[in-house]
């Protein structure tokens, strides 16, 4: 096993290796996921997930995740929390961790605040979506997909297409697919692609027919609105025309290429629904799929990590 981690922070920290081994163990998970036997891999185990930021699959993935390996799952109602009371969240970390969860899964609104908050606590923190920075777990699971569905995550043509400025899937599928040796594409309006795209090592288009030209993948983006404080694109109308996901469009890849998005799906804005519906080609069903055995495997090689540390300090002390 070589994922020795306390955490799951990012994807930039993570060697090839590590991410293969996450992967590895998801595919198993994948193939047999409501197995009883996996109960028994975090029985006695108590799992807090807290969403600062809102979330449908992402949390209800992690909350089925933690009960299908028996851990005792609670989902802490952020909203309507003492942070709206002005609590800070060292304040609110520290609290928590009085109450001793073994893994606390958090998405927060600032990128960094999830790397903090592991830094107060004794449990495994996994991250579940930082600002515009990291959400490793949306990576990996988009990355088993690309495997399962290609058959490896090696040498593939793979296009990101659309908002990749304020975009944490984005980031950390350009870190993952990279560490993987792939050839990225990043299409998008100049107006939504960061400032230093340069460095990230990846070809820039911001014409869809020029960029999707042979591509194995096709990884659409939402819009992220709220993340935006003024005009970055003209109108949605003009967006999708130019930007949008649909048959023509499609055309320029590969004859098998896969279609994927992260969700939540803007239809008519940055895709067209009877593409995202399309069984040939879209896999997002499959992501959906992918995204429990990507957190079950993660959340088991932490707690296995958690253990050893534990035993290791139980076996110190008895040393000392
Ligand atoms: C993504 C997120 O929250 O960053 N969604 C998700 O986790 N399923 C992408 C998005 O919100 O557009």
């Amino acid at each position: 096993m070589t994922f020795r981690a306390p955490h799951l922070l990012g994807i930039e920290p993570l060697h090839p290796t590590e991410i293969t081994t996450v992967l590895d163990l998801a595919d198993q998970y994948a193939n047999d996921p409501g197995s009883p036997r996996h109960r028994e891999v975090l029985a006695g185990m108590t799992q807090i997930n807290m969403f600062f930021e809102n979330s449908t699959r992402t949390q209800a993935s992690f909350e089925l995740a933690g009960k299908r390996l028996g851990a005792d799952v609670m989902n802490m109602a952020m909203q309507a929390s003492s942070v709206k009371k002005g609590e800070t969240l060292i304040d609110t970390a520290l609290t928590l961790n009085a109450m001793h969860p073994d893994l606390l899964v958090v998405r927060h609104p600032h990128s960094g605040a999830v790397d903090l908050l592991s830094q107060k606590v004794n449990a495994a923190v996994l991250n579940a979506g930082d600002g515009k920075h990291e959400h490793p777990t949306q990576a990996l699971l988009d990355a088993l997909t690309i495997r399962r569905a290609k058959g490896r995550l090696h040498r593939l043509s793979i296009a990101i297409c659309g908002d990749i400025s304020h975009s944490r899937v984005a980031r950390s599928n350009i870190m993952l697919l990279g560490k993987m040796e792939n050839r990225i594409r990043l299409i998008g309006p100049p107006t939504l692609m960061p400032s230093g795209v340069a460095e990230f090592g990846c070809e820039v288009f911001d014409n869809m027919e020029e960029g999707l030209q042979d591509v194995d993948v096709v990884m659409m983006l939402r819009l992220q609105k709220e993340r935006m404080d003024g005009g970055f694109i003209p109108s949605e109308r003009e967006y999708y025309h130019r930007y949008g996901l649909d048959a023509e469009k499609l055309k320029h890849a590969k004859p098998d290429a896969i279609v994927m998005h992260p969700g939540p799906m803007n239809r008519g804005v940055e895709i067209d629904g009877t593409i995202a519906d399309d069984i040939n080609r879209s896999v997002i069903q499959t992501q959906v799929e992918m995204g429990v055995a990507v957190r079950m495997a993660a959340m088991d090689l932490l707690a296995r990590n958690l253990r050893a540390r534990r035993w290791e300090a139980i076996d110190g002390g008895v040393m000392a």
